[in-house]
């Protein structure tokens, strides 16, 4: 059976891309990691990486770089892999149009709220604290395309509640959150591959 190509872009502990790999690796994805980006040397998903015998690119901004310069060398890296699809999957910078023009309907990022809520950074915290002020009830996952540079925002592809309890410590939240997330990315890019045309040709 054919399978999509997938570029992972990361800057951090890579749980997710673990879940991808993991999916992969037992056969429910049908999908080939053809590469690990990180911005970042120290982002632990390159050693799980490394371990699953993927190439990993590490690609750090230069102080003189513009963002859009920096974007535009990025996207000529991923291109060479041919991705049909680019996870973020923790990638921590955002993206200029001179990467995601390069890429229309096949970036896909991970946001660890539900639509419209807690954009950009400690977006569980966040949830967290608001649910300490009575101000939500609970809060969720998405997962969404990047047409543009907004924020945490996009044509979401998949969305889940993610209950949060009183007694729940912040730890307690981030780590149901997580769990969460790497069910609904996996499924989410399963959905996506099983809608690309030439995989039902
Ligand atoms: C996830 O919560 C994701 O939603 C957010 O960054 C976190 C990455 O976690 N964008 P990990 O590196 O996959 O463990």
């Amino acid at each position: 059976m054919k399978k999509a190509a997938l570029v992972v872009m990361i800057s951090g502990n890579g749980s997710n891309l673990q879940a991808i790999i993991d999916a992969v690796q037992a056969g429910s994805l049908a999908a080939e990691i053809k590469a690990v980006v990180s911005n970042t040397r120290e982002a632990y998903g390159l050693e799980r990486a490394r371990l699953a015998g993927i190439h990993t690119l590490i690609k750090p901004k230069r102080k003189e770089q513009d963002r859009a310069q920096y974007d535009a060398e990025l996207a000529e890296i991923v291109k060479a892999f041919q991705p049909d699809f680019i996870i973020l999957a923790g990638w921590m910078r955002i993206l200029t149009m001179s990467f995601i023009s390069a890429f229309p309907n096949r970036i896909i990022n991970l946001h660890p709220a539900l639509p419209g809520t807690f954009p950009g950074v400690n977006a569980i915290e966040r949830a967290w604290q608001s649910y300490q002020n009575n101000e939500i009830k609970h809060t969720g996952i998405m997962v969404h395309l990047v047409p543009d540079e907004g924020v945490d925002l996009g044509p979401v592809l998949a969305q889940k509640i993610v209950e949060i309890n009183p007694q729940d410590t912040l730890e307690d939240l981030e780590k149901r959150v997580h769990l969460c997330e790497h069910e609904l990315l996996v499924e989410t890019i399963h959905k996506k591959i099983l809608d690309l045309e030439e995989f039902h040709a």
